[in-house]
């Protein structure tokens, strides 16, 4: 189960649309990603999330591997209301890969 970090790096690309990482990551369209695994949900300071995804954060620990791969296949879905999030990645591999990539920012 565990991703490829490197293949998960070409995976990124679709999210840089909306998601920055890495030093000087700033919030776009989405939040900033620095540290999200073992993250809280839905606590970048500064930038206003949806409605489901700070009720859902209310209810749940700090994001996990798993759960963030859980997530990216379907936002809405995961967090029970509708994510401002509209973009599903369904491809297991590419989830477990481009997770692993995330990971990689959480040793610096
Ligand atoms: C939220 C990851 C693609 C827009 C999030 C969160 C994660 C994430 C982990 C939760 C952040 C938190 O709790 O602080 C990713 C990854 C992507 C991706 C890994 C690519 C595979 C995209 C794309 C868009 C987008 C392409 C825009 C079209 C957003 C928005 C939120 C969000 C707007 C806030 C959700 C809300 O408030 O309900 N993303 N994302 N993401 N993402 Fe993405």
């Amino acid at each position: 189960d565990a991703g490829d970090p490197a293949a998960g790096e070409s995976v990124f690309r679709k999210c840089q649309a909306c998601h920055a990482i890495g030093e000087g990551a700033r919030n776009k369209v989405g939040p900033q990603l620095n540290g999200i695994v073992g993250r809280e949900a839905a606590s970048v300071e500064g930038y206003k999330y949806s409605k489901p995804a700070v009720e859902h954060a209310s209810v749940t620990g700090p994001w996990d591997e798993a759960e963030i791969v859980e997530y990216l296949a379907d936002p809405s879905a995961f967090i029970g209301g509708r994510s401002k999030m509209a973009f599903k990645l369904p491809n297991e591999k590419e989830r477990a890969d481009v997770v692993a990539y995330l990971a990689t920012f959480n040793e610096d």
